[in-house]
Formats: C-alpha cells, structure tokens, sequence
C-alpha cells in the first residue's frame, strides 16, 4: 500500500516500504585494505579517517583546512533583552580571504543568572537572525535571503516585516530556562542558498578547487561559532550542543562529524543527505536532491544519481563519525520526504561503533512508536505532525542535553 504523504511532497517518488529496494551497505567496521577494525584504537587512527575521506570526496567535498581568516568584529550586549530574562549578545564575525571579506551575525542569548560558563545549543537559521525572535533590536541580515512570498522579504532583503516569523522553531525562553545558552547565524550569512557554481558566499574567499558544497560550508561555519565561543567566557564552549532542522540538520551532522568539539549533535529531520539512508531510495533520492539543489553537495555525488549502490559510503557512516560523542536523530510521522524509517536505520547501522567505543547504541531495538522517544546515548523520536521543527522536539532535545552534558 502506498502510503500518501500527509501535506504536498513530489509525486512519482516512493513512499512504499514494500518498494524498496534490497541492498548491502558499506561495512563500517572493515578498513580499505580488507582487515577488520576490532578494537577502539583502529576506530580512531585509522578508519575514522578513511570514512571523513569518502564522505568529503563523494558527498560533501573538501572544506579548507587552513586558516580561516576569521575575527571578531563589533559586539552588541543588552542585559536587559526578552522582557529582562535574558542577555543578548550580538557578533560580528569577519572573514578575510581573496582580499575579500564577508560578514556573518552571531546572535546569542544567554539566561540571565546564569552562574558560571553554560552549556550552549547553536544552530544555522533560515530566514536571518531577526525571525528567531520577537526582538526589535536584532540585526537585520544585510545579505540575500529567499522570497518565501510570505511578505516579509523585498528583493531578497530581509524587513522588519520577518521579525519573530520563525519564533515557534526557537523555544528561545525555555531553553534559558532550563540553564542553557542559545546561538544561531542566518545560513546565507555563510552561504546563499541558490546555484552558482560555488563562487558566492564564503566559498569566494578560498582557491579550492575541491568543491565544497553548501552543505560543506554552512558546517564550516557552524565551525567557525565555535571558535568564538572559546573566546568567551560566559559560555561552556565543551558543552556545544550543534543542531539544524532539514538541510540545516545536514550541516549539523557534517558539522558534528568534522568538528570533534562539538559535545552533542542532534539532527532534525534532516532526510537525504543528512541521517537517511540514500541506498533505500525512499521519498527524496540522490538524483532528486542533486538537480534540485546542485550546490548542496560536491560534483562527485552527482554521479550516484540512481546510481546509490556504488556509493563508496552511506548515511549511517556520517553517524557514526560523531561517535562516542551523545547523537540524536529526530522524524516526524508526516514527513515521509525524509524517509523516518531509513533516518531510524542509520542511527541503528552506526550504533555498533558506538558499542566500540564504550558506549551504548540502538543495536537491538526497534524503531519506536511515534511521539514515543528512545535514548541511550544516542537517542531517536519520530514525532507526530509534519516536516517542521517544534517545541515537542526542543523538549526531547533538552531532556537528552540534561542527561548527556549536565550529567558529567
Ligand atoms: C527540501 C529538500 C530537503 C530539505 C528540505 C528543507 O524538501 O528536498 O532535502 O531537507 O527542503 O530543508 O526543508
């Protein structure tokens, strides 16, 4: 039976599980030259780095690995800000490179009493910084943003009009409540998200021939938080909790994989390309996703366009690189685009590195009911309701934030 989605997704894609296709994925524990990786050591020294390889060369490509001519401009504190709950604080940060320069806004909210450096959850956002709240004095985002034809965008520049339009993706108050810090940076800050042949963004102030892709470089930026945060003082930098929903949830699991500093990463329905398996072929696909969004990903994953099963690689390896650090997967019931099942199965498929390493996976479990989360130290949901990202799902988030970074 063909299971309909619940609001308007493609057609002619497959969102019948009896449909898809038998595979064998890429062995994880196995190194390129044949012997079996049995113990935490070669984990690390050896395949982890072969699996980082592949994904850059095949999928995400090459971020540059040198300097990366970021400092810190003005910053903008209000001790007074969200009704006087909270601290805001907002960040130039400037890069330098090509005798370029761009400029991304970091805004972070801080609970006001806080006593000591907190543990801080950041993420990209879509529509520029000024939608995440109903804050007047948040910085307008001066680059390009999308026409989402709601009314709050004039050729592609973000009004006054967009402020707080996105709050309900943001429980800012209920994570100060809870002890935590908040950081977000609009993700066109970084990199515009429309085709250009890699030239536009921060992509223009780096010679790489190797392609780095949207993805590659909203990561890279995420990256790029995190130095400032171990700059400041107010902010427990080793308990950075990076997440995204949907193709920012892609950059957070990239992030997360590549950066080793992040203590948590929680990916939010972030489908193809992101925790779902791509050898499944359910809902979005590689061919799909590759000539709807060709800036997303390198110029090699376009040749596994149905094409998936001579990836050298599959999503579940992108999990497990984030491994021992805590992990979680979160899908929602109408969201069948992002394919749930095949975002369950990776979690599942890198758990046995997990268990490597000392920790506990998802080995032996089922996929859990819906609305009814499950956590070890890697953790799962799929919510009720559509592809979106909700306080239900902040809430599960904190919970295992509370469990895995306040515990130690
Ligand atoms: C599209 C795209 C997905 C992506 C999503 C989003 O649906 O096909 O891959 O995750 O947009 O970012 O909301």
């Amino acid at each position: 039976i063909s299971i309909k989605p619940a609001f308007a997704e493609p057609e002619d894609f497959n969102y019948d599980e009896t449909k898809v296709p038998s595979f064998t994925l890429p062995d994880l524990l196995t190194l390129e030259n044949g012997d079996r990786v049995s113990d935490a050591e070669t984990w690390k020294n050896k395949r982890r780095a072969e699996i980082v390889e592949l994904l850059e060369k095949h999928v995400y490509g090459r971020a540059p690995t040198g300097e990366s001519g970021l400092h810190f401009g003005e910053v903008e504190i209000d001790d007074n800000a969200l009704g006087g709950t909270a601290v805001r604080k907002q960040v130039k940060l400037w890069f330098d490179g090509n005798d370029q320069e761009l400029v991304a806004d970091l805004l972070i909210y801080l609970p006001k009493h806080a006593e000591g450096p907190v543990p801080i959850f950041l993420g990209l956002n879509f529509a520029g910084n000024h939608a995440v709240a109903d804050d007047p004095d948040i910085w307008l985002p001066t680059s390009w943003v999308p026409d989402r034809d709601n009314g709050t965008v004039e050729d592609n520049h973000a009004t006054d009009k967009g402020r707080g339009s996105q709050s309900s993706r943001w429980p800012i108050q209920e994570t100060l409540s809870r002890g935590y810090a908040v950081a977000t940076i609009y993700c066109g800050d970084i990199d515009p998200d429309f085709d250009d042949g890699f030239q536009n963004g921060v992509h223009a102030l780096f010679d790489n021939d190797d392609q780095w892709g949207t993805i590659a470089a909203w990561a890279w930026g995420l990256s790029r938080a995190l130095d400032y945060f171990e700059e400041d003082s107010d902010i427990d930098h080793s308990r950075t909790a990076v997440l995204g929903h949907s193709r920012l949830g892609k950059a957070a699991l990239w992030a997360g994989a590549r950066d080793e500093r992040f203590a948590l990463v929680i990916s939010n329905e972030s489908g193809c390309g992101g925790a779902a398996l791509s050898r499944r072929r359910f809902g979005e696909t590689v061919e799909r996703i590759n000539t709807r969004f060709p800036h997303w990903f390198c110029k090699n994953f376009h040749k596994y366009n149905d094409n998936e099963d001579e990836l050298p690689v599959d999503q579940h390896m992108l999990c497990a690189l984030i491994a021992p650090r805590p992990l979680y997967i979160a899908s929602a019931e109408g969201d069948l685009w992002a394919d749930p099942r095949g975002e369950f199965l990776s979690l599942q498929y890198a758990s046995p590195v997990y268990e490597l390493l000392g920790k506990n996976g998802l080995s032996n479990r089922d996929m859990p009911a819906v609305n009814e989360p499950i956590s070890t130290d890697v953790a799962y949901h799929i919510r009720s309701g559509k592809h979106d990202i909700t306080l239900y799902d902040w809430q599960r988030y904190l919970d295992f934030a509370d469990q895995q970074l306040r515990a130690r």
